[in-house]
């Protein structure tokens, strides 16, 4: 019997897909997904899944979304996985250098991997807030840290990438107080094959280049064994603490 649900957002993500791949066996859960690009997901082992496609992710969108997923007779959502993020397009590629740096190039970035995450996030807690414990992942990456930027360069990325983790961290203590039931977890996927990745992958030594079904083996677990603390926990795909 299915008595939890996991909302996937982003889900055309390769860890997205990955992620939902292994949610489907699990026989107590339900599963939502979100997305532009609802293809993948037309595969007959997906015939239970509520599939929601969306045109953008403006704020109204994202809105709309969560009010159809309240209207849903739907079961108890005890995870979340928010798996924006953008690095590069036809017209971006990440900065080398100072020089590269562009404003249009930055707000693009910056509404991708900071904004978006942010606005589900803001749409998402009054749903979730109530005695059901719920665990709403948030993917970032360890180049948003700065502790550990010994290398610079990817400013934009980057910087988008410290700034959804600082807005976490804000949450978490809001959160605290007004939803204890809510656990926020900023994750670190590790270089993971996708097409994210795929054109940095020459420096990448092939024993660190993870397949997406592992890391989305390692997240499921990492979920369920992160206690309900009232902080935000940025971690890797290891479980491993990333200095903020
Ligand atoms: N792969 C890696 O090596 C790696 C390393 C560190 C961190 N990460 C992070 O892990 C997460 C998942 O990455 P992935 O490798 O699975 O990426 P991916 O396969 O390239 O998927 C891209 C994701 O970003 C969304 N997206 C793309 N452009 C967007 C835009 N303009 N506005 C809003 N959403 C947009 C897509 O949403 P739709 O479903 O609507 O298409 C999809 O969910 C990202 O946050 C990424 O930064 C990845």
């Amino acid at each position: 019997m299915r008595t939890q649900t996991t909302l996937i957002v982003g889900a055309n993500s390769e860890i997205a897909k990955a992620i939902a791949s292994e949610v489907i066996n699990l026989a107590v859960q339900q599963l939502i997904i979100v997305s532009r690009d609802t293809e993948f997901y037309k595969h007959s082992k997906f015939r239970d899944t509520k599939v929601i496609k969306v045109k953008n992710y403006q704020e109204k969108t994202i809105n709309s979304v969560v009010k159809s997923i309240g209207q849903l007779n739907t079961l108890n959502i005890s995870k979340v996985f928010v798996c924006h993020g953008l690095l590069h397009n036809d017209n971006i590629q990440p900065e080398k250098r100072l020089s590269e740096f562009s404003s249009d190039n930055f707000v693009e970035l910056l509404t991708a991997n900071t904004v978006t995450p942010m606005l589900w996030l803001k749409c998402l807690v009054p749903l979730l807030s109530g005695k059901q414990a719920c665990k709403i992942v948030v993917f970032s990456a360890r180049v948003g840290s700065i502790n550990d930027n010994n290398l610079g360069g990817w400013y934009s990325y980057r910087a988008s990438k410290a700034a959804v983790n600082m807005l976490l961290k804000s949450a978490a203590v809001e959160l605290a107080r007004s939803a204890k039931n809510i656990k926020l977890i900023s994750f670190h996927p590790g270089t993971t094959d996708s097409p994210l990745s795929k054109p940095f992958h020459k420096n990448v030594p092939v024993n660190k280049l993870f397949k997406s079904e592992f890391v989305a083996k390692q997240l499921i677990d990492i979920v369920q064994k992160t206690p309900l603390d009232g902080e935000v926990s940025f971690v890797d795909w290891q479980g491993k603490s990333i200095p903020w």
